[in-house]
């Protein structure tokens, strides 16, 4: 499949590089023509490497991975009508944000009303029939469970309490975080609401390690 790229940096080399190694023609597109020529040729597998409104151009499916909109760099948008674009974009992400000015949290708001107890947010990423199965059963299907709040003790006894349920505690740190564990509710509740399968529960996974065949992570832009 003719498939290509806007923007030559991380996410594009790494997949283009496993796309082309899959036998796929690739075309890279960059703001300088040299640096994904460069790119392409590093990849190797035929993979090409141009502009961005030759990417833009050549591709069937359009990997989208420039955090912004095609009309800002393409001098033609029109040459995408009809064409997937895969977005791979997210936006910027503050290291040091605070969560409750970006999205009101309902465990913060609670340690607010009573600031002499220590709120755990837990358990609002599990639907009550994912609960059903008996301990040994979740523990067995390696069920995890994210935990945020300020106070380490009390986050080691809910955590013992969650395993003592069969899950697996996942600690994502300081209550100002509960906002993300409440967006992850959203988007659980989601697919839910779309599927009505109520058994999905959220799990982080890890990929098997493996070396850089396009390269490591590179100081990006982004
Ligand atoms: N890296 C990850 O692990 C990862 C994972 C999932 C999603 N993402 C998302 O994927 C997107 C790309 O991430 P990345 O890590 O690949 O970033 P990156 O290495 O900084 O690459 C982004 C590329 O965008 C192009 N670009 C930047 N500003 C531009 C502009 N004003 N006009 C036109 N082109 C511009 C540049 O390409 P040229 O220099 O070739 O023109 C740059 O190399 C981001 O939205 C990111 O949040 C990243």
């Amino acid at each position: 499949m003719k498939l290509s790229f806007l923007g030559a940096g991380n996410m594009s080399r790494v997949i283009a590089g496993s796309f082309a190694e899959l036998g796929h023609d690739v075309f890279l597109g960059s703001r300088t023509a040299e640096k994904s020529n460069a790119i392409a040729k590093a990849i190797g597998f035929n993979a090409r490497g141009g502009t961005n409104d030759d990417a833009a151009a050549f591709g069937e499916v359009v990997f989208h991975s420039v955090r912004t909109v095609p009309s800002t760099f393409l001098s033609d948008v029109s040459v995408l009508n009809g064409k997937i674009i895969v977005d791979l974009n997210n936006r910027d992400f503050p290291r040091d944000f605070h969560g409750e000015e970006m999205l009101a949290s309902l465990a913060v708001a609670v340690q607010r009303d009573v600031p002499g107890a220590k709120v755990v947010k837990a358990l609002n990423n599990q639907a009550m029939e994912a609960l059903f199965p008996k301990p040994a059963d979740l523990r067995r299907a390696g069920i995890q469970s994210f935990i945020a709040g300020d106070h380490s003790e009390a986050k080691a006894t809910v955590s013992e309490l969650l395993v003592s349920l069969g899950l697996t505690p996942i600690d994502f740190g300081p209550l100002k975080y509960a906002w993300l564990l409440e967006a992850q509710a959203d988007i659980l509740r989601t697919y839910m609401f779309a599927t009505g399968n109520f058994l999905a529960t959220p799990a982080f996974l890890l990929s098997p390690e493996a070396p850089a065949r396009f390269g490591e992570r590179c100081k990006g832009e982004y």
